[in-house]
């Protein structure tokens, strides 16, 4: 095993002086606590460094915010002369306009743009802007499904009332029948569905949409003037870059983007249709530092780099080659390995590994390699990922597959 003092010895210090020490998707609790670092120090291209001076092949891209490579040159350097000019201001900078216009341009339906910080601050709004819009209070949502930490949708228990649920509905990801159910039953009270583009919850296997699915809730939600939400938080720009509602042929009405859109700098967009402008403009929205010239300057270099390399298509394709390798190595072992989802964000499925005990061995394998591949979440492949990182990382994981096997 790695050698993790300095990062235990910072667990110990956090613990002190923050609630659970590292909270949220980055508690060691959801990973493989003994084996993985719990702070980094650096990163560049798809290496990082935690603070034992340990380095790892990335798999995880700051859980998707990285779609570029950490230290990416072009927003490096774009970002590095913006923040000479300044960061937040009094009012918002000129790049607000450029990257609104920018986010106009690229995605087909949007006629508008708005920004925050993170997904969930706009996953909240969008909902609102929908119940603004067609003053009803009902939302539906998948089961499982991660929308952001706000009470109507977040995964914990803690602080939340009955009513920060009592106008949220849940159907199964794929169940027709059973949206289909709720629209009749709440006839003329439902705002908004928002979805996922394909279902990827964690500690399961993501579930792609049938083939009928998204036509059918475009059908249901037009016919019903219901508003469509898509949640393009984790997914965005990783499946198409015009948004990933492309990638899936069907057209949402608004649709929230974060994570990979600043490339490791703060920010979240909302775009959405004209005929949502109004209601846009009567929700209320704004935070301390959310006209970040600098995280915008970095989204708006992110947006060109998408564009002008076709980022979506290679992280889809070097996904392909890397997780259809990962499986025909995992069947040399005969392990039955399914890396399921697009490749460009797979979520790895050994069958029938229902007590996930077998995805945390090999992961646990596999970082003694110097691999982060996280056993319960869905991994990311960034451009940065090339053929001979790919092919490393590769043979580096055929030795995990051996370990593996001599253990069970
Ligand atoms: C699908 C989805 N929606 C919303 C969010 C919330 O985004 P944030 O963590 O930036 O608030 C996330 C975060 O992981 C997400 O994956």
């Amino acid at each position: 095993m790695r050698s993790h003092n300095k990062s235990d010895q910072l667990s110990t210090r956090a613990s002190a002086v923050i609630p659970n020490g590292t909270y949220g998707h980055v508690s060691p609790a959801g990973s493989l606590p003994r084996h993985f670092a719990h702070f980094c120090s650096a990163g560049e291209g798809i290496e990082f460094t935690d603070v034992d001076g340990n380095r790892w092949l990335d798999f995880m891209c700051a859980y998707g915010a990285v779609i570029h490579g950490y230290q990416n040159p072009a927003i490096e350097s774009a970002v590095e002369k913006q923040r000479l000019q300044g960061t937040v201001f009094n009012h918002p900078h000129e790049i607000t306009v450029e990257l609104a216009e920018k986010l106009t341009e690229v995605i087909d339906f949007a006629s508008w743009s708005v920004f925050a910080k993170n997904g969930s601050d706009l996953t909240t709004w969008s909902i609102r802007v929908a119940r603004e819009h067609t003053k009803r209070p009902i939302v539906i949502k998948a089961k499982g499904a991660y929308h952001g930490v706000d009470a109507w949708c977040d995964p914990g228990m803690g602080g939340r009332v009955k009513s920060d649920r009592s106008d949220i509905l849940e159907f199964e990801w794929n169940n027709l029948n059973q949206l289909e159910e709720l629209f009749k039953s709440n006839d003329g009270q439902i705002a908004a569905v928002i979805l996922t583009p394909y279902h990827h919850a964690a500690f399961a296997p993501s579930v792609m949409p049938n083939e009928d699915f998204w036509s059918n809730v475009r059908s249901l939600c037009d016919n019903h003037e219901t508003v469509l939400i898509l949640d393009d938080v984790r997914t965005g720009w990783r499946l198409h870059d015009g948004g990933s509602h492309r990638y899936f042929n069907f057209t949402p009405d608004m649709s929230v983007y974060s994570k990979a859109l600043g490339n490791g700098y703060a920010i979240s967009a909302c775009v959405g249709i004209p005929q949502l402008k109004n209601a846009a403009s009567e929700v209320f929205l704004t935070g301390s530092c959310w006209n970040d010239a600098v995280a915008m300057r970095a989204a708006l270099t992110s947006i060109e780099l998408c564009g002008n390399e076709s980022v979506a298509k290679s992280v889809l394709e070097k996904g392909n080659y890397f997780c259809e390798a990962l499986e025909r190595l995992a069947l040399e072992f005969d392990f039955q390995l399914q890396m399921t989802g697009p490749a460009s964000m797979p979520y790895p499925w050994f069958e029938g590994d229902e007590n996930l005990f077998q995805i945390q061995k090999f992961c646990q394998a596999a970082s003694a390699q110097g691999l982060f591949f996280h056993p319960h979440h869905n991994w990311f492949i960034s451009n940065a990922h090339d053929k001979g990182t790919l092919d490393n990382a590769l043979s580096l994981a055929q030795h995990s597959f051996e370990e593996m096997k001599n253990e069970l």
